[in-house]
């Protein structure tokens, strides 16, 4: 019902119930999928950005990790010793992963929208998100939630791949595998017909870095750190609520 629906972001409506469902069929072979089509890359760049982190000496005694899904950014933080780890995704199955994945007395799993957020004003210290914001229905309301439910002087990593404007030949090359080989292969692997032309398209649509930062600017943050991880495609940008 939800597939090739078109909108105006591109060929896949991101409503809920639509990415909800889609991740719960893809979350037995999430882990696999991902590491293996990004060659362990992508177990890298969160594991970077969290020791950003902690170089740092950030305050992290409470920490999100939104669009948590099957919970690798939240390993990760827990090298950060939260007194509270809260991991909040849509998807129930996602979260069923991430449950058996994170065995910490601090942690705890729930399932909600990032665009109604059931925390309080000036709750965490630091919220993370790993490939979800691209996913996100509405994004701006979802980054004035975070910033709403950050303490002040609290950070917001996230880290995706977001639209590249200007591709350079070897973003041209990537851009190739990316659209033609690699969808054929991740829907091969998880059984979808339609996850990873989904894949493809969420990032082609997707603003750029730049616009991404603005837009976090425009909700009330400011710049903390930004890191081009993968050929000015996947970045790391940190992003802090003013004290
Ligand atoms: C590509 S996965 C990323 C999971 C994990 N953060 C990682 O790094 O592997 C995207 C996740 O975002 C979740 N998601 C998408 N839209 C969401 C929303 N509006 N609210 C909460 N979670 C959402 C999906 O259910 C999925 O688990």
């Amino acid at each position: 019902m939800f597939k090739k629906e078109k909108t105006m972001n591109g060929n896949f409506t991101k409503d809920k119930k639509f990415i909800g469902k889609m991740f719960d069929e893809l979350s037995p072979m999430y882990d696999f999928n991902n590491h293996l089509l990004s060659g362990g890359q992508d177990l890298l760049w969160r594991k970077k950005a969290v020791k950003h982190l902690t170089n740092n000496h950030v305050k992290s005694e409470t920490i999100l990790d939104l669009a948590s899904g099957s919970g690798d950014l939240a390993v990760e933080f827990l090298r950060l010793e939260p007194n509270k780890l809260v991991c909040a995704d849509l998807s129930l199955e996602m979260l069923k992963i991430n449950n058996n994945k994170i065995n910490n007395k601090n942690h705890i799993a729930i399932q909600t929208d990032a665009g109604s957020l059931p925390f309080e004003d000036n709750t965490f210290d630091i919220t993370g998100i790993s490939f979800g914001v691209r996913n996100f229905e509405n994004l701006e309301t979802c980054i004035k939630e975070i910033y709403r439910t950050l303490k002040p002087g609290g950070l917001f990593l996230t880290i995706e791949m977001f639209g590249n404007r200007s591709p350079s030949f070897i973003n041209k090359i990537f851009g190739f595998y990316f659209k033609k080989i690699l969808p054929k292969i991740g829907n091969l692997l998880s059984k979808s017909k339609y996850a990873y032309f989904y894949l493809f398209d969420s990032v082609d649509t997707f603003l750029s870095a730049g616009e991404y930062t603005k837009l976090t600017e425009k909700c009330g943050f400011k710049t903390y750190w930004h890191k081009n991880n993968f050929i000015n495609i996947v970045h790391t940008v940190i992003v802090q609520k003013p004290v």
